[in-house]
C-alpha cells in the first residue's frame, strides 16, 4: 500500500508545482544534489538576501559588503586548512555493490545498507571540487567550499580602502560547492548552494562579549523571518566535534516537519586561525593597527546562514492546511515581506472591459511602486484566490462593479489571506495599507 505524503513531500510537490523550486537538470533526470529556483522560488530567495543584508550590512554602521570570486588561487585552501583532513568526511565503499556511504551516518559501519555485501576500509573524503584554471590544464583552483575565505582574503584590502574602527565585519552572499557524500533532505544538504556570512573582527579578550551580542542578533534575524521561537534550538557543538577553526559554535537548529532538530545556521569563534594562517602563507601582515599604532591580528566571530536552508524552515514554518468556506485548503503563512508577491490584483469579471481597464490601472499603480505584484484573471475569484493562498500571497484586490459608481466609487476589496475576511478599501489608501 502505497505511504501517504508526508508534510515534507506536500512542500517539496508544492514548491514544484507553484515554480518555486525544481530538481536541477530536470529533463536529463537531474543531477543529485543540485535544484534550480523557478519564478516564485527567486522571488523569495532574493527578499530573504534582501532582507538579512537590510538587517546585517544597510541597517548598522560596523559592517562592510564584499563579492569574492568564486575561483581562488589554490594556495588559499592550502592555508586555510581545507585541502586537509580538517575539510572530509569519513567514506565507505561496499565490496559487493560499489556504492559509497558517510560513515559517520551508518547504523552498522560493516555492512552495506542496501546489498549486505561487506564494507570496506574507511577513508577521508575531501568535499571540494577541484577544476583547472586556463588552456594548460597546469593551474589547480577549487569551487569555494566557503565564502568565508573570500572575506579572509580580502580582510586587508578593506582595512586599507575603509578605514574601519574595530570591532567591524565584513559581509558577503554568493555561491559555496561541497561534493557531499550523501546529498539529503530536499534543499538541506546540496552540493551547490548559497551562504550569506560575516566575519566580524573582534580583539581577543572582547570574544565572550560579543559572542552574546551576537547569539542576541541571531535570534532577531529568526524572528524576522517568521520562525517560531519554540521551532529553533541551539546547538552548543562538543569540543570534539568543532570544525578544525573553532574554538566554540553553536548550531542554530529548526525542527524540520518529519526530521526534527537539524542545523540552520552555524555561529563560530574561528579565533585568529584564517588570518594568522593566510599571513603565514602569503608573507602579507594581516594585521589592524590602532590609532596609537598597537599592531594585532584580529579574532573573529562567524555567523553564517545557509539561503537554502532558511528557504526550506521559511516554507515549513508557512505551509498550513486549514479549513474555509467548507473546503480544505492549502497556503503559506509566508511574513508580507518575504512573501512571492504582496498582493494579486484582479477584475471580478474578465469579460468586462470596464472592469478590467480600472484593474490593469490599479496594477500598474501598485507594480511602479512595489515591483512584486500579481496580475490574476485566470479562473473564477475563488480559484484565484486558492491559487494565490497557495504561493502564499498576503492580500488579494479586485475590482468589482461597486469600484465603478455609486457611494462606494474609487473602492476594492482587499481580501485577507489568513483570514479570508475582505475589507472595501479607498484606491488611494491601498498602498498605505499593503505597506501595513
Ligand atoms: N564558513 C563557515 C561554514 O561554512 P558550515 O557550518 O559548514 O560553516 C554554514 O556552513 C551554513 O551553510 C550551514 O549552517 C548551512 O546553513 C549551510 N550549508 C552548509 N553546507 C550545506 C549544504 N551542503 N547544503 C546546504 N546548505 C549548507
Amino acid at each position: 500500500m502505497a505511504q501517504a505524503p508526508t508534510t515534507m513531500d506536500k512542500i517539496v510537490a508544492l514548491a514544484k508545482r507553484r515554480g518555486f523550486v525544481f530538481q536541477g537538470s530536470d529533463i536529463y533526470g537531474g543531477l543529485a544534489g543540485t535544484y534550480d529556483y523557478g519564478p516564485l522560488g527567486v522571488a523569495l530567495n532574493n527578499n530573504i538576501k534582501r532582507e538579512w543584508w537590510k538587517m546585517f550590512v544597510d541597517g548598522r554602521e560596523d559592517m562592510y559588503g564584499l563579492d569574492a570570486a568564486i575561483l581562488m588561487n589554490e594556495k588559499v585552501w592550502e592555508a586555510s586548512g581545507h585541502t586537509g583532513a580538517g575539510f572530509s568526511d569519513p567514506l565507505v565503499e561496499c565490496e559487493k555493490c560499489k556504492r559509497r556511504f558517510r560513515a559517520d551516518h551508518l547504523q552498522d559501519r560493516e555492512v552495506c545498507p542496501d546489498c549486505k555485501g561487506k564494507l570496506g576500509e574507511e577513508r577521508q573524503f575531501n568535499l571540494m571540487f577541484e577544476t583547472q584554471v586556463g588552456a594548460q590544464g597546469n593551474v589547480r583552483s577549487y569551487l569555494r567550499p566557503e565564502t568565508a575565505q573570500g572575506i579572509f582574503v580580502n580582510f586587508k584590502n578593506v582595512v586599507d580602502s575603509m578605514s574601519p574602527k574595530i570591532p567591524f565585519g565584513i559581509a558577503q552572499i554568493g555561491k559555496a560547492f561541497r561534493n557531499e557524500i550523501a546529498p539529503r533532505d530536499f534543499l538541506f544538504r546540496t552540493r551547490e548552494f548559497e551562504q550569506m556570512e560575516i566575519e566580524y573582527f573582534i580583539k581577543e579578550e572582547d570574544w565572550e562579549r560579543l559572542f552574546e551580542v551576537w547569539r542576541e542578533d541571531i535570534w532577531k534575524w529568526i524572528d524576522h523571518l517568521g520562525l517560531k521561537r519554540e521551532n529553533i534550538k541551539e546547538f552548543d557543538v562538543p569540543a570534539n566535534d568543532l570544525a578544525h577553526y573553532s574554538k566554540r559554535t553553536i548550531d542554530f537548529e529548526y525542527n524540520y516537519p518529519g526530521k526534527g532538530f537539524d542545523e540552520l545556521l552555524g555561529f563560530a569563534y574561528r579565533t585568529d586561525h584564517d588570518l594568522k594562517s593566510h599571513m603565514a602563507a602569503s608573507g602579507e601582515k594581516l594585521e589592524y593597527i590602532e590609532p596609537d599604532g598597537t599592531r594585532f591580528i584580529p579574532h573573529v566571530l562567524e555567523p553564517s546562514f545557509g539561503v537554502g536552508r532558511a528557504f526550506t524552515a521559511i516554507l515549513c514554518e508557512a505551509y498550513v492546511e486549514d479549513e474555509m468556506g467548507g473546503e480544505t485548503r492549502t497556503y503559506l503563512r509566508l511574513p508580507a515581506h518575504l512573501a512571492p508577491y504582496r498582493a494579486a490584483v484582479s477584475p471580478l469579471l474578465k469579460n468586462k472591459p470596464e472592469l478590467v481597464a480600472k484593474a490593469r490601472e490599479i496594477f500598474s499603480m501598485l507594480k511602479k511602486e512595489f515591483g512584486n505584484i500579481a496580475w490574476d484573471d485566470n479562473g473564477n475569484i475563488g480559484k484565484r484566490y486558492r491559487r494565490q493562498d497557495e504561493i502564499g500571497t498576503p492580500a488579494c484586490i479586485t475590482v468589482d462593479f461597486e469600484t465603478l459608481e455609486g457611494e462606494t466609487v474609487d473602492t476594492v476589496t482587499v481580501r485577507d489571506r489568513d483570514t479570508g475576511t475582505q475589507t472595501r478599501i479607498k484606491i488611494a489608501d491601498l498602498s498605505a495599507h499593503l505597506r501595513g
